[in-house]
């Protein structure tokens, strides 16, 4: 069983190699960006860029994804091959990063249109989504907007399992075609 286990540890990376050994975050870190790019700052699309999220919301997803109190498809399993403390040094190490928003244009009157439906979004997000107003809330403002999208479509779902109450509450109230187009507003912005 154990040597099981090391065998799985050692395909993710997460068995520090002598080279690595040096400095045991940046063998942490190669495994996250294989998949989040280069410094936590993603080529693309349904998967999001990490670096310069808030240590607090880094810290909170992840322990939530280990806990099994939040679904994930992709990071559950992964995550729960982490303790408790390389989750804090990751967090930690992510957040010192710059947030590295990647602009991608729509057309003006998409904007003037997302920035209709996010009214209410503004007072914890930001008019663009680039100035949260608590340490729990995620950046959004360049953040590739298909992620952005799926994430809202899993909070208005209420077979998964989400945890954030208000942002589920918020995101149901969103008309169905609308969710794409706030996704495409806030992946539009620059600050
Ligand atoms: C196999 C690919 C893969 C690897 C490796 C991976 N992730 Fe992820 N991660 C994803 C995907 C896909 C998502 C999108 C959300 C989902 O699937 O739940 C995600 C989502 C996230 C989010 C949420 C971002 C946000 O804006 O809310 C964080 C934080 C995160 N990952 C951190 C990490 C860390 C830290 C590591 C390294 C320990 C890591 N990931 C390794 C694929 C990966
Ligand atoms: C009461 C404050 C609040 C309001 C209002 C709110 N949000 Fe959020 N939002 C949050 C918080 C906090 C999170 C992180 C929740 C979590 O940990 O699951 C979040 C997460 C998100 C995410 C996921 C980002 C990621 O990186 O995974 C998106 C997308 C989002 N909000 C969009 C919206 C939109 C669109 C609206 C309006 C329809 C809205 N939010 C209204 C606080 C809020």
């Amino acid at each position: 069983m154990r040597y099981k286990l090391l065998i799985a540890m050692a395909a993710l990376g997460l068995v520090a190699t002598p080279a690595l050994a040096a400095d045991p975050i940046q063998g942490l870190v190669n495994t996250c960006n294989n998949c989040h790019g280069t410094g936590g700052v993603s080529v693309g699309h349904s998967m999001p860029s990490i670096a310069g999220l808030s240590e607090t919301y880094l810290k909170n997803i992840l322990m939530e994804w280990k806990s099994g109190a939040r679904a994930s498809a992709n990071m559950t399993r992964l995550i729960s091959g982490y303790t408790d403390a390389e989750i804090a040094a990751l967090a930690k190490y992510y957040a010192k990063l710059p947030w590295t928003p990647v602009v991608q244009p729509v057309a003006a009157d998409l904007i003037a249109k997302g920035k209709d439906i996010t009214d209410r979004c503004e007072t914890c997000h930001g008019v663009t989504g680039g100035k949260p107003d608590d340490e729990e809330t995620p950046r959004l403002n360049g953040q590739w907007a298909k992620y952005l999208e799926l994430e809202m479509l899993k909070y208005r779902d209420p077979a998964f399992q989400m945890t954030h109450k208000k942002m589920i509450r918020n995101t149901q109230k969103l008309d169905q075609g609308d969710v794409a187009t706030a996704a495409k507003y806030y992946g539009a912005q620059s600050k």
